[in-house]
């Protein structure tokens, strides 16, 4: 089973969208196996955007990321990676197809009120630095045998 970090950004918290979000996910049928609401430092923030140093928003991209808490979560599923970067619609909020979350809750690159990892080795990456091992929760949920064969 594939795994991927989410992240409801500053925005999202404070335009109380976190729940309408994650329902999102719920719905779709991911489990959700990690969840907290943080305040994030420089050193995470700069940890998480390394791969973006030089370019000119990483710093105000790290800024927004450190404004206001976040709410960070880890889902499981097949295809959940990929599943998710549909689900939440283009980086650019104003290519992202209307019915995606960045479609309908975002207006403009800056403050896309979600992140997702990329792939499969991003998602590893990037759980592992939000989330200790012991954090994450193995259980079997009920509605599995009802999403595939
Ligand atoms: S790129 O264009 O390939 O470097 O972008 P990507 O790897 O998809 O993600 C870049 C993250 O930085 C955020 N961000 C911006 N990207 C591009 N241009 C501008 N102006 C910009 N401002 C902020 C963007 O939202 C990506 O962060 P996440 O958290 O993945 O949304």
């Amino acid at each position: 089973m594939e795994r991927t970090f989410i992240m409801l950004k500053p925005d999202a918290v404070q335009r109380g969208l976190a729940g309408e979000m994650i329902v999102r996910f719920e719905k779709k049928g991911f489990k959700l196996v990690g969840m907290k609401l943080i305040q994030v430092d420089r050193t995470l923030a700069e940890e998480h955007y390394a791969e973006h140093r030089g370019k000119g928003f990483f710093e105000p991209t790290v800024a927004y990321i450190m404004s206001s808490p976040v709410v960070a979560l880890v889902w499981e599923g097949k295809n959940v990676v990929a599943l998710a970067r549909e689900l939440m619609g283009a980086t650019n909020p104003a290519n992202a197809n209307p019915g995606s979350i960045r479609g309908m809750y975002a207006m403009d690159i800056s403050r896309n009120v979600i992140h997702g990892s990329d792939s499969v080795t991003s998602a590893e990456r990037e759980i592992a630095l939000y989330f200790k091992p012991e954090e994450l929760v193995d259980y079997r949920k009920a509605s599995d045998e009802w999403l595939s064969e």
